[in-house]
C-alpha cells in the first residue's frame, strides 16, 4: 500500500521504515530540511541500533520529504506520528498534531484513512475531525493505531508486537488497517477510538506503576533486609504478575512514561475522575531519581567533593536524555557544591546543551579517575563490564552508588569498595 507518516522522531521514522520493509511504498514528511536532506543520504538523526540498515535496504520504498501536499496526494492512509510532549501543567501538548491536521486539511482531496499513531489524550480525533471538515467537504476517516515501540528496541519490538490496537469508527478505516498489519501475524485488538488511544496511556501508566511499586518496595527492603532482586523474582514467577518492569533502580524515565503519567493525572482532575495512584506515582518517581545523591549524603559532604557520574541516557542503546534521571542527579550533585565528570557512549553531546561546565570523559575510567565517589545512573554493556579492580586503583576513595544494580556487589565488597545498590 502507498502510506504517508507525519513525523520522523522514533514513532513515525521507525514505523514508517518497517512498514516500508513489510512491502509497502512509504513516504515520510518532516519539517526539517536538514534532517529531511540527512534521511536522503542515508544519514540517520536518532540513534537506533539497525534503523540505518533497515533504511539503506528499503531505499526503494522509502521517500523523505519535506512537501506536504505531494505526499498527501500520493497515499491513501496518513499517518499522523509527530510528537506530543507534556505542557508546563502535564496536560498533553497537541500543536504538532494540530499543524499536521492543518495541512491535511488543506491538501485532502479525496477520501483517506487518517491515522492516529502519536500518544494523544481521548477526543483529540474530534478536534482533528473538526479542523479538516473545516475545509475539506469530502469523505475521510480517523483510526487511532497507537504504537508501543521501546526506544533501543523499536525495530523488533515494531516486527514482533505482542498486540496491534486498532480504533476505529467504520468498516472502510477497519479494512484498511487490518491488511497492513496483517502480514505481521500478530493478535489485533479491534476497538472504538477512545479504547485504542485509553490502551496507549494505561499501559504506559501502569508499566510506570509497576516501576514505582517495585523502586518502592527496594526502599523498604533497605530499611527491613531483604534483596530486591530475589523479591521481584520471586514475584514474577506469578504469571499473573509477570517478570518484567520489576527491575528496581533510580526511577523511570525517557519521552514517554513520565509525560503519559502526566498527562493521565491532569485529565483525571479535569474530568473529575482524579488517579490518585498515578500522583502517587509521579511522586514517588521524582524522589527515586536522586537516591543515589542522597545515599552519597548520608556517606560524606559533597561541597568540592569529585563524582563520578556514569551513563547519561535514560536507559541503554539510545542517547535520548528526555526526562533522564541523571539531568536529576546532576543538578542535585551541582546544587550540594560538588564536582562532576561524567561518561557516556552516545548521550554526551546532547547533555552537553544542559550543563555545558562538567567534565565529559571519553572512557569510564577516565570519569572515575581520582573522583571521590561514583554514582551508576545508565547500565551501558561497558557500564556492567566495568573492571573494578582497574576502578579501585583509579578511584580516590572507593565508593560506588549502583542505581540500577548492575555491578557485581559480592566483587565490589571483596575488593573493599563501600557500595551500595538500590534495595539490595
Ligand atoms: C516506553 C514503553 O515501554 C513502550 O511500550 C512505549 O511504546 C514507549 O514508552 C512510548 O510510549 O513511546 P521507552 O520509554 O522507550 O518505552 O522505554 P522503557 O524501556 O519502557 O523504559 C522506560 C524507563 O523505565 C527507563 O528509564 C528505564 O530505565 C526504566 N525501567 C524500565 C526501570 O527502571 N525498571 C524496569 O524494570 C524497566
Amino acid at each position: 500500500m502507498k502510506l504517508t507518516f507525519f513525523g520522523v522522531g522514533y514513532v513515525g521514522l521507525v514505523s514508517g521504515v518497517c512498514l516500508a520493509d513489510l512491502g509497502n511504498e512509504v513516504t515520510l514528511v518532516g519539517r526539517n530540511e536538514v534532517k529531511i536532506e540527512d534521511l536522503k543520504k542515508g544519514i540517520v538523526p536518532i540513534y537506533e541500533p539497525g534503523l540505518d540498515k533497515l533504511i539503506k535496504k528499503n531505499r526503494e520504498n522509502l521517500h523523505f520529504t519535506t512537501n506536504s501536499a505531494s505526499a498527501i496526494k500520493a497515499s491513501e492512509v496518513l499517518f499522523v506520528a509527530v510528537g506530543t510532549p507534556s505542557n508546563k501543567d502535564g496536560s498533553c501538548d497537541l500543536s504538532q498534531v494540530e499543524d499536521v491536521s492543518k495541512i491535511i486539511a488543506q491538501h485532502i482531496d479525496k477520501p483517506k484513512v487518517i491515522v492516529i499513531k502519536s500518544t494523544v489524550p481521548v477526543g483529540s480525533d474530534e478536534m482533528i475531525r473538526k479542523i479538516i471538515k473545516s475545509k475539506y467537504k469530502g469523505d475521510f476517516s480517523i483510526a487511532s493505531n497507537p504504537e508501543f515501540l521501546r526506544e533501543g528496541s523499536a525495530i523488533s519490538d515494531f516486527m514482533k508486537p505482542d498486540r496491534v490496537v486498532i480504533g476505529t469508527e467504520d468498516e472502510w478505516s477497519k479494512k484498511v488497517l487490518d491488511k497492513i498489519y496483517r502480514a505481521q501475524k500478530v493478535p489485533i485488538i479491534h476497538t472504538d477510538i477512545r479504547s485504542a488511544q485509553l490502551i496507549k496511556y494505561a499501559s504506559n501508566a501502569f508499566l510506570a506503576t509497576k516501576i514505582t511499586f517495585i523502586n518502592e518496595m527496594a526502599n523498604f527492603a533497605e530499611k527491613v533486609g531483604g534483596n530486591i532482586e530475589k523479591i521481584a523474582e520471586g514475584m514474577g514467577y506469578d504469571k499473573r504478575i509477570g517478570s518484567e518492569f520489576l527491575k528496581a533502580g533510580i526511577g523511570y524515565g525517557g519521552s514517554c512514561f513520565p509525560k503519559d503519567v502526566k498527562e493521565l493525572i491532569f485529565a483525571g482532575k479535569s474530568h473529575n475522575s482524579p488517579f490518585h495512584v498515578l500522583q502517587a506515582v509521579d511522586e514517588v518517581n521524582n524522589k527515586q531519581k536522586i537516591k543515589p545523591v542522597e545515599k552519597l549524603e548520608k556517606m560524606m559532604n559533597l561541597k568540592d567533593k569529585t563524582v563520578g557520574v556514569i551513563g547519561l541516557s535514560f536507559k541503554p542503546n539510545t542517547d535520548d536524555i528526555r526526562d533522564a534521571s541523571s539531568i536529576d542527579i546532576l543538578f542535585a550533585l551541582l546544587k550540594k557544591g560538588a564536582k562532576i565528570k561524567t561518561w557516556d557512549p552516545i548521550a554526551e553531546q546532547r547533555m552537553q546543551t544542559i550543563f555545558p561546565k562538567i567534565e565529559y570523559c571519553p572512557t569510564p575510567y577516565e570519569a572515575l579517575a581520582k573522583v571521590d565517589a561514583a554514582i551508576i545512573v545508565t547500565e551501558w554493556d561497558e557500564t556492567i563490564k566495568l573492571d573494578l579492580k582497574k576502578v579501585k586503583k583509579l578511584m580516590k576513595k572507593p565508593v560506588i552508588i549502583d542505581g540500577r544494580n548492575c555491578l557485581d556487589k559480592e566483587t565490589a565488597l571483596k575488593l573493599g569498595f563501600k557500595y551500595q545498590g538500590i534495595g539490595r
